[in-house]
């Protein structure tokens, strides 16, 4: 249908906006992409069809801008994705900020529906029961997206049975959940203390987000060009403690885009370290 296509000027026009917006590159021949995604908000926001949703986007209409940058992100993700980074915190980084006098820092950035934060927040608890450890400083996890619908899930923190067969342990789901309605699961109360969730465009300045001991920035880098890559690390290093852990997704690398850490290999796994400055 043609109110369904997307010409190459319009194409060209939201590509730009995009990237602009969030970072998201898109690249060449996504038109399906975008239609795919855009279809519901030229039908929710009464466009007559795509490309005339794409004006409104790239005029500045804030509310439309909003939906699109909402719909354009791909929030995949389970708990305890790709495993190695929580078995890591169990077996050696936790015991490194047990038992000192500061509260321990964590930052899930790009936090999508909240899994990976929560996950972060269950593997602190089972080491703090199994090994009586204290933290007695405090534990402060923090989780970010741009995406507002992304964020109220994390806060609601109830998830479905797709959601829980997803990468949860039998263990986990009997001791940090409890039942909700409609067959859903939520996290308990001594989970959901350890976390907050805040909004922020990973473009923009981290300055409300304070020094972290350890940041997750997992499977987001893959959506941005180089230039903005090497900017998101540069800012990551910085609200990095000295000696502070980062850890990117599975299939990431920081070759050739900043000298700021050092590749710490683990067996599964690896981490990086900033360097002293
Ligand atoms: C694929 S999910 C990754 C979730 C989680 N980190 C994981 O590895 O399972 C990517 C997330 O990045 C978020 N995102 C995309 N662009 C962003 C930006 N510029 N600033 C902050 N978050 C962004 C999306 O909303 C989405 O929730």
């Amino acid at each position: 249908m043609k109110e369904k296509e997307v010409d190459q000027h319009h194409y060209a026009a939201f590509s730009y906006f995009l990237e602009q917006a969030c970072g998201i590159v898109l690249g060449e021949n996504k038109q399906y992409l975008v239609r795919s995604r855009l279809t519901p908000l030229m039908k929710r926001f009464n466009s007559a069809s795509i490309n005339e949703f794409v004006d409104s986007v790239v005029k500045g209409n804030r509310q439309h801008q909003a939906a699109a940058i909402e719909a354009m992100t791909t929030n995949e993700t389970l708990w305890f994705r790709d495993d190695y980074p929580f078995k890591l915190l169990k077996s050696s980084l936790l015991s490194q900020f047990s038992d000192r006098n500061k509260s321990l820092r964590i930052w899930s950035a790009a936090c999508s529906s909240g899994q990976e934060a929560y996950s972060i927040a269950m593997t602190i608890l089972n080491f703090k029961k199994q090994q009586s450890s204290s933290f007695r400083a405090g534990i402060d996890i923090v989780g970010t997206d741009i995406s507002e619908e992304m964020l109220q899930r994390c806060r609601h923190a109830e998830y479905d049975q797709l959601a829980i067969s997803r990468g949860l342990p039998a263990q986990f789901r009997t001791d940090f959940f409890e039942p909700a309605d409609d067959g859903k699961l939520k996290l308990k109360s001594e989970v959901k203390a350890l976390t907050k969730f805040k909004s922020l465009n990973l473009l923009d300045s981290y300055a409300s987000v304070g020094k972290f001991d350890i940041i997750f920035c997992r499977n987001v880098l893959i959506y941005f060009s180089p230039e903005v890559k090497i900017q998101i690390l540069q800012k990551i290093a910085a609200c990095l403690q000295d000696d502070g852990i980062l850890f990117l997704g599975a299939s990431e690398s920081i070759s050739g885009l900043t000298e700021a850490f050092t590749m710490v290999r683990c067996s599964p796994g690896l981490y990086y370290r900033k360097k002293p400055q």
